[in-house]
């Protein structure tokens, strides 16, 4: 099948141009070929940065208590780091679509070098309106791609359509702690949120209650928020130290996000979440 044409928005259009500017960025913090573009997982034998962002895919695995064999859809996949990682532990297909193509074409250059063409394939493609038919897949993987949706009812909706029954979708993302902030809180999360192409943040509850209204019945609910502390002060330094690198505006807006999002963090604005769906009949 081949995919069908992506029209753009105003959101997936400022999605792709964050990207294309922060790639060598998100490069140096994945540190090797299919670098993951995500938060590391801390506990008391993960202690260090690579293997911390490794890690989280097994928390999250295990929290959803995946199968071998699953056919999979890494719904904002970056250059595949997860949808390899995914392929290998499970045996399983994985299909990885992202909006930027820059990613993708990395993506499938790294599919090629590492000999998993045949489990894995990389689209361009918009997690709003995707062209897989119903009921393709037994897990959607959304790992840190949904907090740029602008419309969640609409990604969740489509994430139910392509899900067979009883399929799993898996969302690890940050969600506000509540919607009370004083102005001047909230000026430090809009100055997170702007550098990072996110709209804005879901809570919990109004995440809950998007799930169960489009026929998911959440299955587990995960706050691993003081494991991923370790991996936002590692965003935060390294920030600190580029901040003086000569750069474009999206570029210093990335690097002020980067700053930002421990700054809230430490507010207790937002909490790291994992939630475990399942689609009903
Ligand atoms: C922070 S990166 C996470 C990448 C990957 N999940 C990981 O953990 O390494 C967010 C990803 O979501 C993708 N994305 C954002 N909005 C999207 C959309 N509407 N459709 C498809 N992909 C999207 C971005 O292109 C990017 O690949």
């Amino acid at each position: 099948m081949f995919p069908r044409a992506i029209e753009l928005n105003s959101q997936t259009i400022k999605v792709k141009k964050y990207y294309e500017n922060t790639d060598t960025s998100y490069q140096s913090w994945g540190n090797n070929n299919a670098y993951a573009m995500h938060y590391g997982y801390y506990d008391s034998k993960v202690q260090n940065h690579i293997d911390s962002l490794v890690e989280i895919n097994q928390q999250i695995s295990r929290t959803a208590k995946l199968k071998k064999g699953s056919k999979i859809l890494d719904a904002g996949c970056g250059v595949g780091a997860s949808s390899f990682w995914l392929a290998r532990q499970f045996s399983c297909k994985v299909t990885g679509i992202s909006i930027a193509d820059h990613q993708v074409r990395k993506a499938k250059s790294t599919a090629k070098r590492e000999g998993l063409q045949k489990l894995t394939e990389f689209q361009v493609q918009d997690f709003n309106q995707l062209s897989f038919p119903d009921n393709s897949f037994d897990v959607v993987w959304a790992q840190e791609s949904y907090c740029h949706s602008e419309n969640m009812t609409l990604t969740i909706k489509e994430a139910n359509r392509v899900l067979k029954v009883g399929g799993l979708l898996i969302v690890a993302d940050c969600f506000l702690v509540n919607n009370f902030i004083p102005s001047w809180q909230k000026m430090y999360l809009n100055f997170w949120m702007n550098g990072w192409a996110i709209p804005k943040l879901e809570t919990a509850g109004s995440f809950y209650k998007t799930l169960t209204k489009n026929n998911f019945r959440v299955e587990r609910k995960r706050d691993i928020t003081s494991n991923i502390i370790p991996s936002s002060q590692e965003i935060y330094s390294r920030a600190i130290e580029n901040q003086k690198e000569k750069r474009n505006h999206i570029q210093v807006q990335h690097t002020n996000s980067c700053i930002y999002q421990k700054k809230c963090l430490d507010l207790n604005l937002w909490k790291y979440l994992i939630f475990i769906s399942k689609k009903l009949p």
